[in-house]
């Protein structure tokens, strides 16, 4: 921690923990959240786009403040503290493909989480919105970094950290679309707090990407973090949401993908239309790894670390310089890997 100081602001009676050096003007973040600078809401809050005097751009993330009658409640307190301890380990964690959290402003009704701002929003938008199409090497890119994000807080970090709560729009874009695994931490503390209040949607919003031994038991382990990561390579190769109304009742993507599997022209036909065939053989080689990811034993999906690996080997630019879709016959033959996991 770089400049670990605890301040108090009289005016705004917030406590600060900054984590970078970098400083705020707590003032000036607490008037710019307002409406126009929304970004967007989700199950934990409200996220601001900021722009500082010095033109600086930050993401604040307000969490959620739950008003009880007594407003010192042993549940509001609890919140506090959790949080305190999991945004002290975050503000101290280092790696580019993990979101930077600046500092933590924290008053008794309300909480503010400073972020470094992703100009291309998440993944989810991305994908399922987007404006522009991401080609299939800009979405190997995607994949390969969440996976080295997720790797390096299962086995770089001791003790390990499980995410929680992969899903696409917890994965944000940088300037060149590179990925930042953001919120996690926080989900445990929620979830926890949700354990407390059954009309909070922390578990509802990741529907779609639970592994099942989590949904039912409820005790994460890093398994569940391959499990969600796969359903989002399987976004990514297919476009497809975790669930649609197409799948079938109750049936998710996982369903879909593994019913369509079973004959060659299935397996093309999951394959993101938008994206030139002349990827397909690298695309099946993730979808490949997806299915692995989502396989229902969690001791049958491969670690973090061996899907980095996998996911190395199926860069459709490994031996050349393909920047753009624009891949020519020979780059693919030479891209093509053989897969030890077959269908
Ligand atoms: N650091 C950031 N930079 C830019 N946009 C962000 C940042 N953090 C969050 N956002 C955007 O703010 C919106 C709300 O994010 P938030 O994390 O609150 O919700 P969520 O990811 O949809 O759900 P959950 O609360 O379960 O994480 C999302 O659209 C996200 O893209
Ligand atoms: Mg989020």
């Amino acid at each position: 921690m770089e400049n670990d100081e605890t301040l108090s602001s009289s005016f705004f009676s917030y406590d600060v923990k900054s984590f970078h050096r970098i400083s705020f003007d707590q003032r000036q973040i607490v008037e710019a959240m307002v409406d126009k600078n929304i970004v967007g809401h989700g199950g934990s809050g409200t996220v601001y786009r900021i722009e500082l005097s010095n033109g600086d751009v930050v993401a604040v993330k307000k969490l959620w403040s739950r008003k009880t009658k007594n407003s010192a409640s042993e549940d509001q307190l609890f919140v506090a503290n959790e949080l305190k301890t999991e945004v002290d380990t975050l503000g101290s964690i280092r790696h580019k493909n993990i979101v930077k959290l600046y500092c933590y402003f924290s008053s008794l009704d309300c909480n503010l989480l400073v972020y470094e701002y992703m100009p291309n929003g998440n993944l989810w938008d991305a994908l399922h919105k987007g404006k522009i199409l991401l080609d299939w090497p800009i979405r190997h890119q995607i994949a390969l970094g969440i996976a080295q994000g997720l790797a390096y807080l299962h086995h770089d970090l001791k003790p390990s950290i499980i995410h929680r709560d992969i899903k696409s729009t917890n994965i944000l874009l940088d300037i060149n679309y590179q990925p930042k695994v953001a919120d996690f931490g926080i989900a445990k503390v929620l979830q926890a707090r949700g354990g407390k209040d059954s009309t909070t949607t922390v578990i509802a919003g990741t529907y779609g990407y639970l592994a099942p031994e989590y949904a039912y038991s409820s005790k994460a382990t890093t398994k569940c973090d391959v499990y969600s990561f796969g359903v989002v390579l399987m976004e990514l190769v297919t476009g497809r949401k975790p669930v649609e109304a197409e799948f079938g009742e109750n049936k998710n993507i996982i369903y879909w993908v593994s019913s369509k599997v079973e004959t060659k022209e299935g397996a093309m036909e999951v394959l993101d239309k938008q994206i030139s065939r002349l990827f397909k053989d690298e695309m099946i080689n993730v979808l490949k790894i997806a299915i692995r990811c989502t396989f229902k034993a969690p001791g049958q999906r491969p670690t973090m670390n061996e899907v980095v690996q996998l996911l190395i080997e199926a860069d459709p630019c490994r031996f050349d310089t393909c920047k753009s879709s624009n891949k020519t016959k020979e780059t693919e033959n030479l891209t093509k890997t053989t897969n030890p996991y077959d269908l």
